[in-house]
């Protein structure tokens, strides 16, 4: 075969490079939008081997998340085309079993989760290639050992996370962790361990955070220093550990100790340890009554002068009438009394003689009011900072309730039931700057409401039952930053309701019960608003407008429009987004839209985030150049709007959009002009939409395969409306390109050329083909070979061919003269030497190849015999084919010219080669004339019959 042509090489190449470039889609991850092909999430999936989940993923991956699937067995070499593998998470999955060389090649994995799994045993090379690793999460399986020298490998490991497990075994761990210099976290939370016991190994010293909580701990058992580097130690519940354990452990360097739910008696605990006592966490710890919260507080105040933090959570706490924490220490940090019983904190007199808190805390606890303190003789707690009672049941908030905490910056009242604000609660709250009232049932704010909190910078109202906005209510708030209103029950503002926001940049007045968009309002804020959120009101149009309400809002980024309850926004003005042009974001879904108008988005030329999710009632149409001016749009979401079709020029200008969602429409085939007039596009979803596998979308479907740039969302599963069976992104293509045109066009040109050529190839290779007709048949019978033995020792010196009529000349004077008259030349004469019952064709084919020489006696009547004819192209074939010069031509009569041009091959011959032209009785000296003759046709009898170049120069002594 002949090697392939350089063209042949370049056309296989471009093949193989097609596909090796081919398509950027994932049978079972989605690419994240905007990371570049490196973050990916492959979630819920059916498949339960990991290698087809992974196996189509780029090199280029950083970020792997695959959660909630049916993965059972991670084999080995799962991972070895992720090099890059930073964070992998394989949590919640059914994972029970790792091959050892499961995540072999991942050496720049920092970040493993294999939480929420089935595993109870792990092979000790599996982590050995992970040496950049830092986190570790095996949380949350039913391991109850894991072999020694697991870690090895693991030498930068800082977080080690094997909570909710079946360990026993401490000294195994510590054994297996000993080594690990870098690691600071180390969680054994909720296991089966018994005591600390350990052989001589000791915990890495970088150790910082030890957890230990819920085990089965009853003693420590461990060395006297084991402990030493330890800075946060949780032993809570722990229900049988008891104080004792601690008997000489050193536990100098702790910061916090969590001892809750223990059988540890405070009191007679640090008597017996080292610790700082400041560093106790004494929540849990029964501090039930007055009398255990003062004796602590003795115990404590022989051993330091100030405390930073205490907290005492979880006591059961619910009376502090009696409590005098003046006899504690100074406190300075934070003192936190969440989950306890506390119906009243009565204006804070419990806290008399400590006033450097800054930070005091009542989380669910039974709160039930904060009261009027200003009767109280009391010095202000000026150092206080945050006051936090969130999750209480507090109703009612008194008149001058903070008086005593005038510095506070943070005041937290939310997820409560307070009904009944005093609008002089918050009198003298100067340096407010966060003021959470979220989740109440507040009714009614008042102008003297927020009057003092000039400083006010948030202030969140969200989930209340707010209805009216009355005049003035926020005039004093001049830096106030975000409002939250949402969650409400608003109907209106009044006049000048939101007057005297000077700094507002963000208002969220979402889930209210707003008809419209009164413009008068936010004309307040055209300097300063950025986000504006009125989704999920009742804001409905009927008619165009001709201005719009937002006009002035030169610096809005964002706008929620979405969910305009039960009616949505019906109308959508043409002019209702004027002027916003540095918006960014813009949401408008669930709405009803009847018709977006073409124009509608004209002004928003800094838009970068686009969602149309379900806006419009009905089948949808986009109309060209809708999008026009939105050359900054990154995403477009088109979900769900009944889309049918649209055209090439809806997407016109949007050159730097990169995602575009468009599931769950009702089209059945996009244009392809259309995506790849986005040039920036890499991620598209087409989930659920009704593709139909028809030639309508061959090129769709070649786009959606082989586009190098484009992310189709799991477009291996998009199935074919026709036929739920069939997969969208490999149906049968192939009959759509073959066109009717070009099928008519090739096969009237075959048989036009067909015609062309037969008449051509009758004339030129009619005798050519009958030879070698009878030559294979010939060949097949055998005779072929025979005759070319009789050719080499030639029974005959000349095979004459000549025509009936041309007899007489022939026996009268050709055989004479060469068989006798001194000539012993032995002639071939057909009527007399031809072999009887034989086919004419074999006996010609005979005696051709058993003469030495043909002689051809022409005539006119030869040239029109077709046996002669036969002769004739043999002896040429020999001439011309086989380089045997057997031919020898006799010419008895003139022969023009005209009458030679129809025997084409003999004119051939004859210009190839000279021929002897009997001299006939009509010249001068007839008898020396044919003597001449004679002679030189003896002579090239006897000629050698191969052609050689002197017989050629010989052969021009014929020439008459
Ligand atoms: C990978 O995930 C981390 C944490 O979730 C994130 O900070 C980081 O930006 C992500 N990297 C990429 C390339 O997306
Ligand atoms: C850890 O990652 C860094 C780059 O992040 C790399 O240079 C280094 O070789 C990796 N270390 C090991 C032990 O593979
Ligand atoms: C904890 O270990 C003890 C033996 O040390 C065993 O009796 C008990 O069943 C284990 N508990 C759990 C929840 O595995
Ligand atoms: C707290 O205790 C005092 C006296 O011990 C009592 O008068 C008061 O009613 C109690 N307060 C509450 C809320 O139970």
């Amino acid at each position: 075969m002949a090697s392939p042509t350089p063209q042949l090489w370049l056309l296989m190449f471009a093949v193989v490079g097609v596909q090796l470039v081919g398509g950027y889609s994932f049978h079972n991850c989605i690419a994240e939008p905007h990371s570049n092909r490196k973050s990916f999430s492959c979630k819920c999936r059916r498949d339960e081997h990991v290698s087809a989940i992974v196996n189509d993923l780029p090199r280029s991956v950083v970020n792997l998340t695959i959660i909630f699937n049916p993965l059972r067995r991670i084999p080995n070499n799962s991972f070895v085309h992720l090099p890059n593998l930073q964070n992998l998470r394989l949590d919640q999955n059914q994972l029970s079993d790792f091959d050892s060389l499961a995540f072999r090649n991942l050496h720049q994995l920092k970040y493993l989760n294999l939480s929420f799994n089935h595993f109870s045993e792990l092979r000790a090379s599996l982590f050995e290639d992970l040496h950049n690793l830092t986190d570790l999460s095996l949380a949350n399986n039913k391991l109850k050992k894991f072999p020694e020298g697991i870690f090895f490998g693991v030498h930068n490991l800082n977080t080690l996370l094997l909570r909710n497990n079946c360990l026993i075994n401490f000294s195994e761990i510590v054994k297996s962790v000993s080594h690990l210099k870098k690691l600071k976290t180390l969680d054994l939370c909720s296991n089966n361990l018994t005591s600390l016991h350990h052989s001589n190994v000791s915990l890495p010293q970088s150790l910082s955070m030890l957890f230990l909580c819920r085990n089965n701990l009853h003693t420590l058992g461990c060395k006297l220093s084991f402990l030493k580097f330890v800075n946060l130690l949780d032993l809570s519940n722990n229900l049988r550990l008891h104080t004792k354990a601690f008997q000489g452990v050193d536990l100098s360097s702790l910061r916090s100790l969590r001892l809750k739910s223990t059988k540890v008696k405070i009191a007679k605990f640090l008597n017996i340890s080292n610790i700082n006592a400041g560093s106790v966490d004494f929540s849990g710890t029964g501090l039930k009554t007055p009398s255990h919260i003062m004796e602590l507080c003795k115990i404590l105040k022989t051993r330091l002068k100030r405390i930073k933090h205490v907290r005492l959570h979880y006591n059961g706490i619910k009376n502090l009438t009696n409590v005098k924490l003046s006899h504690c220490p100074k406190i300075t940090g934070f003192l936190d009394l969440s989950f306890n019983g506390l119906k009243s904190i009565e204006c804070l007199h419990f806290l008399y003689n400590q006033a450097g808190i800054t930070k005091f805390i009542v989380e669910h606890n039974h709160l039930s009011s904060l009261p009027y303190c200003k009767k109280q003789k009391m010095f202000p707690f000026k150092s206080l900072d945050e006051l936090n009672y969130r999750y209480n049941r507090i109703q009612s908030v008194g008149a001058w309730a903070f008086i005593q905490t005038p510095n506070i910056r943070i005041l937290k009242l939310n997820i409560n039931t307070i009904a009944l604000l005093h609008p002089k609660a918050f009198l003298g709250l100067k340096q407010l700057e966060l003021l959470r009232l979220d989740n109440n049932l507040l009714t009614d704010l008042y102008q003297e409401t927020f009057k003092e909190n000039v400083n006010l910078k948030i202030l969140h109202l969200r989930n209340n039952r707010i209805s009216v906005i009355f005049k003035g209510t926020f005039c004093n708030l001049k830096n106030l930053n975000t409002l939250d209103l949402g969650g409400n029950k608003i109907t209106h503002f009044q006049q000048s309701g939101l007057d005297g926001l000077k700094s507002l940049s963000k208002l969220y007045l979402d889930g209210n019960n707003l008809k419209q968009i009164d413009s008068s309002f936010y004309y307040a804020f055209q300097d300063t608003l950025t986000v504006l959120d009125l989704a999920s009101n009742q804001i409905r149009f009927f008619k165009e407008k001709s201005i719009s309400p937002f006009a002035k809002l030169r610096k809005l980024t964002d706008l929620k429009l979405n969910g305009q309850r039960n009616y949505g926004l019906t109308v959508l003005p043409h002019t209702l987004f004027r002027g916003l042009h540095s918006l960014n974001s813009l949401y408008l879904t669930h709405n009803n839209i009847v018709h977006l108008p073409p124009d509608a988005f004209d002004d928003l030329t800094g838009l970068r985030f686009l969602t149309l999710d379900n806006c419009c009632a009905g089948v949808t149409q986009l109309e060209p150049g809708i999008f026009k001016n939105l050359r900054n749009l990154t995403t477009l979401i088109l979900e769900n709007m009944g889309l049918q079709n649209f055209s090439k020029e809806v997407f016109g200008n949007l050159t730097q959009l990169r995602v575009l969602q468009m599931n769950r429409n009702v089209m059945q085939s996009i244009p392809v002009d259309a995506l790849e007039s986005l040039p920036k596009l890499n991620y598209l979803d087409l989930r659920n939409i009704p593709l139909s596998c028809t030639c309508q979308n061959k090129f769709l479907q070649n786009y959606t395969v082989n586009s190098p740039n484009v992310q189709v969302v799991y477009l291996y599963n998009l199935i074919c409306q026709q036929d739920k069976r069939l997969k969208f992104h490999n149906f049968d293509t192939k009959v759509c390109y073959i066109d009717l045109g070009k099928y008519m066009f090739f096969s009237t040109a075959a048989a036009v050329f067909l015609f062309t050529l037969i008449p051509l190839l009758y004339v030129k290779l009619y005798w050519k083909i009958k030879y070698s007709y009878y030559v294979f048949r010939s060949w097949f019978s055998d005779h072929w070979s025979r005759l070319r033995e009789k050719e080499e020792n030639c029974k005959y010196d000349a095979f004459i061919s000549y025509n009936f009529s041309d007899e007489e000349w022939v026996m009268n004077e050709l055989l004479p003269n060469l068989e006798g008259n001194g000539s012993f030349f032995k002639l071939c004469l057909h009527h007399r030497d031809f072999e009887l019952g034989r086919n004419i064709v074999d006996n010609i084919v005979s005696a051709v190849y058993s003469s030495r020489k043909t002689i051809c006696v022409l005539s006119r009547n030869f040239l029109r015999s077709e046996w002669c004819s036969l002769e004739i192209q043999l002896a040429s074939y020999r001439l011309f084919d086989e380089h045997r010069d057997v031919l020898l031509l006799v010419v008895l009569e003139p022969i023009s010219e005209r009458q030679l041009s129809s025997y084409h091959r003999m004119r051939k011959v004859m210009l190839k080669k000279t021929y002897l032209q009997w001299p006939g009785s009509d010249c001068s000296n007839p008898l020396q004339a044919q003597e001449l003759f004679w002679n030189k046709l003896r002579r090239a009898m006897k000629a050698g019959s191969k052609l050689e170049r002197e017989e050629d120069d010989e052969n021009k002594d014929f020439e008459t």
